[in-house]
């Protein structure tokens, strides 16, 4: 099995991928406005605290996990456990991560669905095809199913390509454009007027909110969000990876390019909503909060490009452009979490394997069009409030308590010689076995509360 298993060919590639899979819509859209919600700066300061003391260490975890198993989320998990129980265990954890990673893509791809509409439009309006705009702008199901076909076939096309010639070639096109596109519209947006208003919004922390438990509950949602644990997908990122690779500074790498990403993104929205409301637009709700979620992005965005003339159907394009490519880096990781385990489990080949967990995802997607006031919020919260912190948990759980110390090291001295005398191997293990589990869970308790 192993020998016909995918692979990344360099190191660049896997940073690439697995920033791809971290960088996403979490970023560029829950991020600014959580911060915006939260006491700007505040907000901010405990992600940075959060990801790197808290999500960094779960994420080092499954990625862990993943390199030693060389195998999908289940056989990994089975891989270091050591009874017939453990192993009962182990199924249930992979699983239930292959199934939410699933169903993340099905409503992911609705949302998807809207950014590719929204990137057209601007193309549409200026050849004058004003119901065509109308309707791409439109909340309906058949633009709805429409784009979410489209993405989701964009994401099979490119996950049954396989590994290095799939996910390892189109993550190193699209997060550089993805870059350049970020860095461009924030240079932009940064000289229009209102924008330093919005900046000092954004990097003036309100102090007195950062202890505030409900902004350390969705800062950690957003972390764990963000870097896409407890989804199984760092599980296989990880089995690709070669060992010659040091795995502490990979983790690393991908924590850091995610966190930097995120407070980019944020220096581009919030002084867009300042600018937006130089230019007339209502950025404040009634109860004084700045606008966000759905109507910040398709409504609040839209309108302040309306406001820019003939240069506001680039930008609009650009951003939906940079929004549809974050998408995309994310869709191809959640594919190929199902994907890789039907391969393997079942001896099937990848193009059919994908063909299938593709079509399922999209008649649940579908599924969700069709009830959309019943199902859409319910399997965003099912899998992000629920699944991703506890799957998140029991793989710092598997680490933690389950796999032998000495095999653990053994593992992690694979690329990395002196792991053993490392600050982080002093204080990883604990914090895998003790601090991450109990901090998970008492933030999870708080959140369902
Ligand atoms: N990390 C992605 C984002 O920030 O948008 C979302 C995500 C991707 C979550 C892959 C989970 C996952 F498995």
């Amino acid at each position: 099995m192993s020998e016909n298993r995918g692979k990344f060919n360099s190191r660049i590639g896997f940073i690439l991928a697995a920033a791809g899979s971290a960088v996403g819509l979490g970023n560029i859209w829950g991020f600014p406005t959580q911060a915006a919600g939260n006491g700007g700066a505040a907000f901010v300061l405990m992600y940075l605290i959060l990801a790197f003391c808290l999500a960094y260490p779960a994420f080092m975890a499954e990625l862990i996990i993943g390199r030693h198993g060389q195998a999908n989320a289940v056989e990994s998990l089975k891989k270091i456990s050591n009874s017939a129980l453990q192993k009962k265990f182990a199924f249930i954890v992979g699983f239930g991560g292959i199934l939410c990673a699933g169903l993340l893509m099905s409503f992911y791809s609705i949302v998807a669905g809207w950014m590719v509409a929204y990137t057209v439009e601007p193309i549409t309006t200026t050849l004058g095809a004003t119901d065509i705009s109308t309707w791409l702008k439109s909340h309906s199901t058949s633009r709805n199913l429409l784009f979410t076909f489209i993405f989701c076939s964009l994401t099979i096309l490119i996950i049954s390509r396989g590994v290095s010639d799939g996910i390892e070639k189109w993550s190193k096109r699209l997060m550089p454009a993805l870059v350049f596109l970020l860095v461009a519209l924030t240079a932009y947006v940064l000289t229009l007027d209102g924008a330093m208003e919005g900046l000092k919004a954004y990097l003036v922390p309100d102090m007195a909110r950062l202890f505030e438990p409900a902004l350390i509950v969705d800062a950690l949602g957003q972390a764990f969000f963000s870097l896409s644990l407890g989804t199984s997908v760092i599980i296989i990122y990880g089995s690709y990876v070669s060992k010659q690779e040091n795995l502490v500074s990979l983790g690393a790498y991908v924590t850091l390019i995610d966190v930097s990403i995120a407070f980019l993104a944020g220096l581009l929205v919030i002084p867009a909503m300042y600018v937006a409301a130089a230019n007339g637009v209502q950025i404040f709700n009634e109860s004084g909060a700045l606008i966000d979620g759905d109507q910040l992005v398709l409504t609040v965005l839209p309108a302040l490009f309306d406001t820019m003339g003939s240069v506001g159907v680039f930008v609009a394009f650009a951003f939906f452009a940079l929004m549809s490519i974050a998408s995309l880096t994310s869709s191809i990781s959640m594919l190929e979490a199902p994907v890789s385990y039907t391969v393997e489990r079942f001896s099937i080949s990848r193009k059919k394997a994908t063909l299938l967990m593709g079509a399922l995802i999209f008649a649940t997607s579908s599924l969700i069009i069709f009830n959309f006031d019943l199902l859409f919020v319910f399997v965003i919260n099912l899998t992000t409030k629920y699944g991703q912190p506890i799957i998140g948990m029991l793989c710092c759980i598997f680490v933690g308590w389950i796999w032998s110390r000495s095999s653990l090291l053994e593992e992690l001295k694979q690329g990395n010689e002196e792991a053993e005398n490392q600050f982080f191997w002093k204080i990883w293990p604990w914090y895998t076995k003790l601090v991450c589990p109990l901090a998970i869970a008492i933030v999870f308790i708080n959140s369902i509360l």
